[in-house]
């Protein structure tokens, strides 16, 4: 038995997130915690909202509400969700808990002491009307390249040029519209990654089993242009962690806090112990998770993220672990992904184009939503949405496949035998392909869900419940019964206890349908198909069960065009 700590990047708190983003991180990483768990691993399974940041700030400010609130409102929201597409965190924390300000606090600290922390003078714009400093982007003016009268200090949006706050021909504050700015000296903390830069080259040339997505970013951060910067950690803002270190007041850094991204993916070592805290445990419990000389070591460590994300977590966190000199985790394997486009254009949450988390579920449950994002996950290229594709991989796979066969078993079975596991006749050579090809196929699935190859895992899914509808179709219990009953029973029996095989095997998938199955076989069994043979005799003749309300049902083409129209306008 191996423990696996598993992370999936955590989602900014403002706004719910849409499947583009579940499909990124959340999802897969559900797939494989679910899938560990099955094979009897020991999983810790961590995710969090990320609350800091502008953005946090300003979206409080759009709903009216102080910031703490909307943070801890826009957690519950994002907690249901999770709970509604059965997202099996062991801690769903958040980046504002109390544990994750003493342990950025405790990291800033380690890297100050490990001269790794430099403190640099600039000069930044200041509102007086909002009473604090403006990030780039939160300061608008007229272009002097286009004269678009509502270019941002980072960049044009109308003629593309980058541009400074000061470039700005009369630059007002983007949250007040206020003109009152003037420019002030602030000081910031920078971490000098520059200096770890060796060290993470080597380490990122350890890692040659990395998906190349993964690798390739962190290449190309690492070579490029000027390579590794030293990056700022702070901010002018009032949300956030106060700059300590460690415990102490840091001189100069009055009113700052760290910059969303240092604190956040520090979160997920808090997360660990606001799990393990929760519970009342002592700090051992969390800390054979993450510390290396308290029995990390033998943790495998996988994070799952956008592509978007890897910068921040092959090399900027590793430098804030490495940077500590202190014997924490570092992550082992990094399973990134592309995009999912959403018909024809990109998923937005600022345009509200596409499905969102809260919008997909009052359309139809969980599984025909996890069922297509995870076989459609955008591994190699970006994927697509289409209405026309969700519809069809539903019908088909889960709805004629795998939910006929269900159905077909377990009606038959009432009709000809009653409710309980038909006894009498024998296997024969139809029987031995079909476990043998259950046992190939299952072998593969196992392969593709340990390599984390969440396309492929699926497709040996399908595979393996259409070998059984195959069988079922060319042993045709129904035409036998009529001439040998005893024969058609044998079959029957095998098919019923196939149902209960491909609930265990599909639950990572689509864990309420495999437990409907489970409960219609009246079984608790869950233990994985390692022996076909034997797993396909656990329901022995007699077992009683009952015949399950249709698991998946099709969706119409009616149904499918109105959704088609009502989410082709904004959200
Ligand atoms: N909130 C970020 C995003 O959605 C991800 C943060 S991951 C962490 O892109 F490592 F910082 F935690
Ligand atoms: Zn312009």
């Amino acid at each position: 038995m191996a423990r696996i700590l598993i992370t999936s990047a955590i989602p900014y708190i403002n706004g719910i997130k849409h499947l583009g983003n579940l499909v990124g991180s959340q999802l897969p990483a559900d797939l494989y915690a679910r899938y560990m768990r099955a094979r009897d691993h020991e999983v810790l399974f961590l995710c969090a909202t990320d609350e800091h940041g502008t953005p946090a700030e300003l979206a409080a400010a759009k709903a009216g509400m102080p910031v703490a609130d909307y943070c801890a409102e826009m957690h519950e929201v994002q907690t249901r969700l999770s709970d509604g597409f059965r997202l099996s965190f062991d801690k769903f924390g958040r980046s504002s808990s109390p544990q994750n300000h003493l342990l950025t606090q405790h990291f800033a600290g380690k890297l100050a002491e490990n001269g790794l922390i430099s403190e640099v003078s600039e000069k930044q714009m200041y509102s007086n009307a909002d009473g604090r400093f403006l990030p780039d982007r939160y300061i608008e003016g007229t272009c002097p390249n286009c004269g678009y009268d509502r270019a941002r200090g980072d960049q044009c949006e109308n003629c593309t040029k980058q541009l400074d706050p000061t470039d700005l021909i009369e630059p007002r504050s983007a949250i007040s519209g206020s003109t009152d700015l003037e420019v002030r000296e602030t000081k910031h903390l920078y971490l000098k990654q520059r200096s770890l830069r060796g060290q993470l080259s080597e380490w990122i040339d350890s890692k040659t089993d990395w998906p190349v997505l993964t690798t390739s970013i962190a290449r190309k951060w690492l070579n490029d242009g000027d390579g590794l910067q030293d990056r700022g950690i702070t901010r002018d803002l009032d949300w956030g962690i106060p700059v300590k270190k460690g415990a102490e007041d840091w001189p100069g850094m009055e009113g700052k806090v760290f910059y969303v991204w240092f604190d956040a993916p520090i979160e997920y070592i808090a997360c660990a112990k606001e799990w393990s805290d929760a519970r009342g445990a002592p700090d051992a419990e969390w800390e054979r998770w993450w510390r290396t000389d308290k029995g990390a070591d033998d943790v495998r460590y996988v994070q799952f993220m956008g592509k978007d994300n890897v910068p921040f977590h092959t090399l900027s966190f590793p430098a804030t672990i490495i940077g500590s000199g202190e014997p924490w985790k570092l992550v082992d394997y990094i399973k990134s992904f592309n995009y999912l486009n959403y018909d024809g254009g990109q998923f937005s949450t600022s345009q509200g184009r596409g499905v969102f988390m809260d919008q997909a579920l009052s359309i139809l449950p969980a599984d025909y939503w996890r069922w297509w994002l995870l076989s459609h996950a955008p591994e190699n290229s970006d994927a697509e949405f289409t209405w026309e594709n969700f519809q069809a991989s539903v019908n088909k796979d889960l709805a004629d496949v795998l939910g006929n066969f269900v159905s077909r078993v377990t009606k038959f079975c009432r009709s000809k035998f009653g409710e309980e596991v038909p006894s009498g006749g024998d296997w024969g050579a139809e029987e031995d392909a079909l476990i043998a090809r259950l046992s190939e196929g299952v072998a593969r699935y196992e392969a593709a869900m340990e390599a984390i190859e969440v396309r492929k895992a699926a497709g040996e899914l399908r595979a393996i419940w259409v070998a059984g509808n195959e069988y079922l179709q060319s042993a045709a219990p129904w035409s036998v019964f009529k001439d040998d009953p005893d024969r058609a029973a044998a079959q029957v029996r095998l098919a019923l206890n196939l149902i209960r095989v491909y609930a265990v095997l599909s639950a990572p998938f689509i864990p309420d349908a495999a437990g409907s199955m489970l409960s219609a076989m009246n079984t608790l069994d869950t233990d994985w198909p390692s022996d076909m043979r034997a797993a396909l005799t656990a329901l022995p003749p007699g077992h009683a069960f009952t015949v399950p309300e249709v698991l998946f049902k099709k969706i119409a083409d009616e149904e499918r065009e109105d959704w088609q129209t009502g989410f082709a306008g904004q959200r």
